[in-house]
């Protein structure tokens, strides 16, 4: 065959304008991927368990999962990580645990449910390695981003919800340990807490478009509504007062009667 000749190859068909909009609104479609990063007593818990309500009312398949955690092995790795009773665990260990159980979740639940066409709503993911092993710790940026990419083997979260206080550092710490004690990673002291908090925020200024801050300063009605205004490009439905209004976020205000 000369070099002029070509063989005939069947052209790729063009992706019809639908599924153009689809793939352009996440690469991880048909599912989307959020996940929900800050420090220490942030306040995550309550709105993503309030957005997972919403989205489920609507008919969302969600899948809520927290890091580390959310598979069997996961959850081992989770109570060595965090037990006080490892206090001779050296950061380059615990880099690794929380990789560890990251490729797990990766693999066992979050691809499957992206592919399913599911919300996967995380409560932390690989920015808090970034935050607390290289901000935190001190181990170099690039190493702890190779692991994470090592570890997610391309799944990327479409959004990123940074909650913070608006408040110290101290005051995180505490809302965090009141009840329940602290655990490995709320004992590293304040001066490591505040540069994982400082890490965060720089985080944030380099990837703006997928991570958004939402600053927890005033009732959770409030903060729940600054949520859903950085979902609304995702879910369109968010921005409308007529199918997400005010009064739908005033639950979250009502005090529990214990
Ligand atoms: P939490 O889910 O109750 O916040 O506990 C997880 C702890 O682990 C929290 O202190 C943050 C920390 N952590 C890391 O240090 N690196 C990580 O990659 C992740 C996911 C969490």
């Amino acid at each position: 065959m000369s070099k002029h000749e070509h063989t005939f190859v069947d052209p790729v068909p063009a992706p019809s304008l639908s599924q153009q909009i689809e793939s352009a609104k996440t690469p991880n479609a048909p599912g989307v991927f959020i996940t929900f990063e800050g420090g220490e007593g942030a306040g995550k818990s309550t709105h993503i368990g309030f957005l997972a309500r919403v989205l489920e009312e609507r008919g969302y398949e969600v899948v809520r999962l927290r890091e580390p955690g959310g598979t069997e092995i996961g959850e081992t790795l989770r109570s060595v990580v965090l037990d006080v009773k490892n206090d001779q665990m050296t950061d380059e260990c615990e880099l690794l645990v929380y990789e560890a159980a990251r490729a797990q979740i990766v693999h066992e639940v979050i691809r499957p449910a992206l592919q399913r066409g599911a919300v996967v709503l995380c409560d932390r993911f690989y920015d808090s390695t970034i935050a607390y092993q290289a901000y935190g710790r001190g181990l170099d940026r690039e190493f702890v981003r190779q692991c994470n990419h090592f570890a997610c083997k391309g799944v990327h979260p479409d959004r990123t919800i940074l909650m913070c206080t608006g408040g110290s550092t101290e005051e995180g710490l505490e809302r965090a340990t009141h009840r329940v004690g602290a655990d490995r990673l709320e004992l590293a002291g304040e001066d490591f807490h505040a540069r994982v908090n400082e890490g965060f925020l720089k985080i944030q200024e380099q990837d703006p478009q997928r991570v958004r801050l939402v600053v927890s300063d005033q009732a959770k009605s409030v903060t729940s509504r600054r949520v859903f205004d950085q979902l609304a490009d995702l879910f369109p439905w968010m921005a409308s007062e007529e199918e997400c209004p005010q009064r739908l976020f005033a639950s979250l205000d009502v005090k529990k009667v214990q």
